[in-house]
């Protein structure tokens, strides 16, 4: 890997490890029973539609690997439905988070630091891999969905959430996005990556989206490809707007673009 991938990497995991995804949810110490429960109301209503396109209880007696996996909230929601979890993160931080959580209610997961660009396991390990919204944030991503491909049993299953280039956010936020780096600045060329990587925090050091003729193409190993597309609900909105935005908008300009496909 060249050093400025390298560097790149680090700082992706500095800035996740010091604010594991989720924790936004919440204002409680870390670490706690009710801390994680706070994570998981705010999880489940700002992302509504996760228990269904995750597929929560379909995986029994399954070997599932999460990459890029957090606080372990989607993780722990497969392994309730009695899959054989192993979740991986670039960031010691949320896997200590992870085996406190699965501490507190007794069930087993394998839970490491590692790399989704370099996957601890051998070929063929898995049954499903499930990874939603983290490949968009590792410097090789094509390298992290060959590592996918190499740990799946064939015939295996991947549902992988990734951001969506043609989405409202980008459309709207892009040019507003230059406008304000104009008055800000003086300067209006920080385009649409820059607004990308400001979706996950102003420090975000690297986000990218694709459309789904880019996940096409990056995931043409992979069989039966199909495609949805969602977006989170934000509690700042009117109820009203947000039903209206989930149901009309969200299903086909909303920024999570989610692949289901087999090996
Ligand atoms: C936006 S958060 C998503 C976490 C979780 N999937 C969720 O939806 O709450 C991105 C996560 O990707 C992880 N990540 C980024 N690059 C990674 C890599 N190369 N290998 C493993 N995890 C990575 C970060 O540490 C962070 O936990």
């Amino acid at each position: 890997m060249q050093a400025s991938a390298d560097t790149l990497k680090s700082e992706v995991r500095s800035y996740w490890n010091a604010q594991p995804c989720g924790t936004q949810f919440t204002s409680l110490p870390w670490g706690s029973r009710e801390f994680f429960a706070d994570v998981e109301r705010g999880r489940y209503a700002s992302h509504p539609f996760l228990p269904e396109v995750a597929e929560f209880k379909a995986f029994a007696g399954k070997r599932l690997l999460e990459v890029g996996c957090g606080l372990g909230t989607d993780l722990i929601q497969f392994a309730r439905a009695c899959a054989s979890v192993t979740g991986v993160d670039l960031t010691p931080q949320s896997i200590e988070l992870v085996k406190t959580r699965f501490a507190l209610e007794g069930l087993p997961v394998d839970a490491r630091v590692s790399d989704a660009e370099n996957l601890p396991f051998a070929d063929e390990s898995f049954d499903v891999v499930y990874s939603f919204g983290v490949l968009h944030h590792t410097p090789d991503t094509e390298r992290a969905i060959r590592e996918v491909h190499r740990v799946l049993k064939p015939g295996g299953r991947i549902i992988i959430m990734l951001y969506h280039l043609n989405s409202m956010r980008m459309w709207l936020g892009t040019p507003l996005h230059r406008f304000k780096q104009l008055l800000e600045t003086g300067d209006f060329r920080k385009g649409a990556e820059d607004w990308i990587r400001v979706y996950d925090g102003a420090q975000n050091p690297l986000g990218k989206a694709y459309t789904q003729r880019d996940m096409e193409r990056m995931f043409a190993a992979f069989h039966d490809r199909k495609y949805s597309v969602h977006h989170p609900i934000r509690e700042s909105l009117p109820p009203i707007v947000s039903a209206v935005s989930q149901r009309l908008l969200a299903p086909w300009c909303g920024f999570f673009l989610v692949i289901k496909a087999r090996k």
